[in-house]
């Protein structure tokens, strides 16, 4: 298993009900259920082939009753509301559009999204649900982001939801890593910048990295 998933694992909290909601391998899903922490694991894809795999995967434990597998669009798939849903490995957009369309369909969420994090951060904040961790870590020489939330409330400054209420207060070294390497990628597109209104905007983001990094 990779470290991004490990870190994904690290964040499951024993629970009844475990979805992971675009399973496509199924590593995640076999580890909650091999180590186990549910009473009964959902796996689902929308992507037939790569659910496949996963049902290969989990096959002793779809046998066992312990999990099984379900094909279909982000939470609709489930056949019941689970304590805690896991939907990692894609973009924020894609992950804001499936909580969209179930917003209170799980108790808990473990989320990582491959890109836009303030979006989800948005769709959190504006939707009944509190973080409880929000951080940068690396791996394989990627930075990645995972949040976890509970249902609740808490108002987020423009800030935090740019780049993460944890990531502010507890200053990981992957996230001062990630603004430092931004920055110089920043400055290097700077003098390419098509637009006034492109610079002007690459210029604000140097001026609000620097600030956190000061
Ligand atoms: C890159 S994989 C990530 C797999 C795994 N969650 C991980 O973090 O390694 C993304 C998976 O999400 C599935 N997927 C994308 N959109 C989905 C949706 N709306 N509902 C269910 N699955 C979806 C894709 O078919 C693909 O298998």
């Amino acid at each position: 298993m990779n470290g991004r998933l490990k870190e994904i694992c690290a964040r499951v909290r024993p629970c009844g009900v475990f979805a992971d909601i675009g399973c496509d391998h199924g590593y995640v899903s076999q580890y909650v259920a091999a180590h186990s922490l549910a009473e009964k694991v959902y796996f689902t894809d929308v992507s037939a082939e790569c659910l496949a795999k996963a049902e290969k995967l989990l096959a002793p434990f779809v046998a066992e009753g312990k999990a099984e597998g379900a094909l279909g669009n982000g939470m609709r798939a489930l056949p019941v509301r689970p304590d805690e849903a896991l939907i990692a490995g894609m973009g924020g957009e894609e992950i804001v559009n499936i909580l969209s369309a179930s917003p209170f369909a799980a108790d808990r969420l473990i989320l990582q999204p491959m890109k836009n994090t303030d979006k989800v951060r948005r769709f959190l904040a504006e939707n009944g649900w509190k973080t409880e961790e929000d951080v940068v870590f690396s791996s394989g020489g990627k930075f990645y982001d995972i949040l976890t939330a509970e249902r609740g409330e808490e108002s987020l400054t423009e800030d935090e939801l740019l780049f993460g209420k944890s990531n502010l207060a507890l200053r990981p070294a992957a996230f001062t890593e990630r603004l430092r390497a931004e920055l110089f990628g920043i400055e290097r597109y700077l003098s390419k910048a098509k637009s006034e209104s492109a610079r002007a905007a690459l210029e604000d983001r140097k001026r609000k990295i620097e600030e956190i990094l000061r």
